[in-house]
């Protein structure tokens, strides 16, 4: 978790104001970070964190919030007197989103609140509200910064194609300014993936390495074992393609390809970002079968439990062929990375957790060591995003005794001795909204370029009857070899121990 003794910005007083303030996501997510971040002065203690809710008085707001902590937050320790002091900054403002009465509410509540003019609107609610919020702000004066900031934070999914995901553009910045909004990627509020970029350009051993003229070939990579629980109403519509690739891979991608920016703010880095995304080669429609993969679970094991197939899942069609599993190869046709496979891929119901960015190195152009049995296998570098952080370095090295044989040697460092010391992504992100820093958010260019990307394998997927399955707790992906064949070393399945 973020600590105030840590150097960090402390935040000027403010107003929170959540839409969906009884939803899962404030519950298991925005409600514990803000907690911890008013524990440690990370949220100025004048503040206050307005709730906009319906059918619900104050005290059971409260009360709902607390069972939310001891279920999904048992790390937190709530004594009464933390409590207390966390309850006493909650307010709420009682109204339905589409009623222009709460927006007016929501303004008087603002203005009772002496100099705390700042707001921060968080939109945690289903994406088809964000506009309807966004024009409920604008009619109560509310995007207006005349009083003080007023920032517009909006979760994923950011759209459903290109054209959804610009109309949703136009309409919030027909009321906000581009830099009052904050689309979260909760990805880039990882430490882990602000890492890479620390790992790259605070290295000087990386830049002259990071290059066609050393690398293979790239996979950056997202597997979990849990299926897709109780969201089948949005996973039915999305899939993997959407839910995963398009936004936090796409987004990790960037990292890993851009070139070094001028200086670490939001639109130098933001700039370098969408220069990768202009980069990259469009997939023609009859490119799609050979660059692409995608299979859904089908039942299996995992962890000694059994666990059902995706279309035995509850609320998801017999017949459905919404991908579980997806990936793509692209190329950018630039100087650095021409020539260079980058193979995203993320899948639910598989046999590791882990999110990985693999850099495979060129094989030694020849094998000095030839007349022994082992052949020196292509060197990797490992960037283990989750569950643990931290860097493999995979080397060869002289076997022991009489001989040139070589094996393979893996050095290991961790990101973080103790995984308490790592920051949490909403309160790495909410304190950047504060402080009014869009770094880890994504521009306008950037959501729509990764949207315009992904379209034509949307729209041969669409088309498709049929869909490859595999058992879930398994690999059993075989066109992923095929995808992978000239890429040294293959599919880099991550273990467990990496
Ligand atoms: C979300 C996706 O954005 O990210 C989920 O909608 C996915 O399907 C989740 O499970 C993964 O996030 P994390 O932080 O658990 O890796």
């Amino acid at each position: 978790m973020l600590t105030a003794d840590q150097e960090i910005e402390t935040a000027n007083p403010t107003n929170i104001v959540i839409f969906g303030a009884a939803g899962d996501l404030s519950k298991r997510k925005l409600m514990p970070a803000l907690m911890r971040m008013l524990c440690c002065g990370l949220v100025h203690e004048d503040s206050r964190i307005l709730g906009v809710l319906r059918n619900r008085s104050k005290d059971e707001w409260i009360a709902q919030l607390r069972e939310g902590f001891e279920k999904y937050s048992p790390d937190i320790d709530i004594n009464e007197e933390k409590w207390q002091h966390f309850a006493s900054h909650l307010d709420i403002v009682e109204g339905t989103l589409d009623d222009d009465g709460t927006y007016q509410r929501l303004s008087e509540a603002l203005h009772t609140l002496g100099d705390r003019k700042n707001a921060m609107f968080y939109c945690a609610v289903p994406p088809g509200w964000y506009g309807t919020v966004t024009q409920g702000l604008h009619k109560a004066g509310l995007a207006n910064e005349e009083e003080g900031y007023r920032r517009l934070v909006i979760e994923k999914p950011f759209g459903k194609d290109l054209e959804t995901a610009s109309a949703l553009n136009q309409e919030l910045q027909s009321v906000f300014d581009e830099k009052q909004i904050y689309r979260i990627d909760h990805y880039l509020g990882k430490e882990s993936v602000q890492n890479l970029l620390v790992y790259r350009f605070a290295n000087s051993i990386m830049e002259p390495l990071w290059n066609r003229n050393y690398i293979d070939h790239i996979q950056i990579s997202t597997s979990e074992t849990i299926g897709i629980e109780y969201r089948a109403n949005y996973y039915e519509k999305s899939g993997a393609l959407r839910d995963m690739i398009q936004s936090h891979i796409m987004q990790m991608m960037t990292l890993v390809a851009m070139e070094p920016p001028v200086e670490y703010t939001a639109d130098a880095v933001r700039d370098e970002k969408i220069k990768v995304l202009r980069a990259i080669r469009r997939i023609k429609p009859e490119e799609v079968k050979v660059q692409t993969v995608s299979a859904q679970y089908a039942s299996g094991n995992i962890d000694d439990e059994d666990v059902k197939a995706y279309v035995s899942e509850e609320n998801v069609s017999p017949d459905s062929t919404t991908e579980t599993f997806a990936a793509v190869k692209f190329y950018i046709d630039n100087w650095r990375w021409q020539g260079v496979p980058f193979i995203l891929w993320s899948g639910k119901r598989l046999k590791t957790k882990a999110a990985e960015v693999m850099i495979r190195f060129r094989k030694p152009p020849f094998n000095l060591f030839d007349s022994h049995a082992s052949v020196p296998a292509a060197n990797a570098l490992v960037f283990r995003l989750q569950p643990e952080g931290g860097v493999v370095l995979r080397l060869n090295a002289k076997k022991p005794g009489l001989t040139t044989d070589n094996e393979e040697m893996v050095m290991r460092a961790p990101y973080a001795d103790d995984a308490e010391e790592v920051a949490d992504a909403y309160e790495i992100l909410m304190h950047d909204v504060l402080i009014g820093d869009g770094t880890l958010f994504s521009r306008a260019d950037e959501v729509e370029a990764s949207w315009e990307i992904v379209e034509p394998i949307l729209d041969a997927w669409e088309k498709r009857v049929s869909i490859e399955r595999y058992r879930a707790g398994t690999w059993d992906i075989p066109a992923m070899d095929d995808l992978t064949k000239d890429c040294v070393g293959g599919w880099h399945k991550p273990s467990i121990h990496e």
